[in-house]
């Protein structure tokens, strides 16, 4: 399959490769502005609502860890939505089998979270350092079909927020590899969070929340950030977003009826993707690995195609 041809809404990154990095004139005559430029000019594409997607895997992944994977069927992990892996504190939750698939599970989490980061380190340098890190996660099952409730389904679209973890203006940078030894992964996606903002933020509620932003709730959402206390730290662009992400899924006419694009990710395709401005839907597919960073507002190359701004000039108000 040619990923290239497929359409406007994603970039298929021919100049860098595993092993071996960026293979771009500037990286081949060691000019590392000419690379860190290009690296730029991506980030700004990614910002703006483009996916970026790597025809092969970027990063090591050795095939004895694939084959693990793809070895079973993981009925024991039924309970949960998928398998999370928390780099910071080196944790893995969600599984409740064996103990010795526990162990070998979590030794493939690490790398697969440890390998990822190095390569987005190099690939994505102007974030590089500034990122928070945030969860990887292990999703073996079949997308199509699932039984899940509304709010917490994959197959209607959607831009993610964080109830938990708000980002208070930064954003969510996603890494997805289908790691299936046949299947695509398949996603319907729209790109321009402007329009979408434009289309559905009144009806979601957006002047509601816009009218709640002074400055003592911005001081207390600021002093309680700095004490990790997510829930009070919010800000109303993360109350806003946890709302979009219902509506959105609620909204059948939406779902039914917006300009959406079909995408196919084949075996072994990685592609990465800020989802809290590319509404997407996993429509089907199975076994895939994704890692998240949270991009805070002041490593962002282009300020003004993140959602909080755009939200905040359609509202003429301050939403962080
Ligand atoms: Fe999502």
């Amino acid at each position: 399959m040619a990923i290239a041809m497929q359409n406007a809404n994603w970039i298929a990154v021919e100049d860098y490769k595993f092993p071996g990095g960026w293979i771009s004139a500037g990286a081949a005559t060691g000019n590392s502005l000419e690379t860190d430029a290009r690296a730029r000019a991506l980030c700004r594409e990614l910002e703006a609502g483009k996916i970026l997607v790597f025809p092969k895997l970027p990063y090591e992944f050795p095939s004895d860890e694939r084959e693990f994977l793809l070895s079973r069927e993981w009925n024991e992990l039924r309970l949960h939505k998928n398998v999370s892996y928390r780099p910071d504190h080196d944790v893995m939750r969600g599984f409740s089998g064996d103990q010795g698939t526990q162990t070998h599970l979590h030794q493939v989490l690490r790398n697969y979270s440890t390998h990822v980061v190095d390569f987005l380190r190099d690939f994505l340098r102007p974030y590089a350092g500034k990122w928070k890190l945030d969860f990887a996660s292990f999703r073996p099952f079949e997308e199509e079909g699932r039984d899940l409730s509304l709010h917490k389904r994959n197959d209607l679209l959607h831009v993610d927020a964080f109830r938990l973890r708000p980002t208070r203006g930064g954003r969510i940078l996603r890494v997805f590899t289908n790691l299936h030894a046949m299947k695509p992964r398949v996603w319907y996606a729209i790109g321009d969070f402007g329009w979408l903002a434009e289309k559905y933020a009144g009806a979601a509620g957006i002047r509601s929340f816009a009218g709640k932003n002074g400055p003592l709730r911005r001081a207390v959402s600021r002093w309680a950030a700095t004490l990790g206390l997510a829930r009070l730290s919010r800000t109303p662009y993360d109350r806003f977003m946890l709302r979009f992400h219902d509506y959105l899924k609620e909204n059948d006419d939406f779902q039914r009826n917006s300009p959406k694009i079909r995408l196919e990710f084949p075996p072994l395709a990685t592609w990465m993707v800020f989802t809290d401005g590319v509404a997407h839907a996993a429509i089907s597919g199975q076994f895939a690995f994704e890692q998240t960073l949270l991009i805070p507002p002041d490593a962002l190359v282009a300020l003004d195609s993140a959602p909080y701004r755009i939200l905040e000039r359609l509202t003429a108000s301050r939403l962080c």
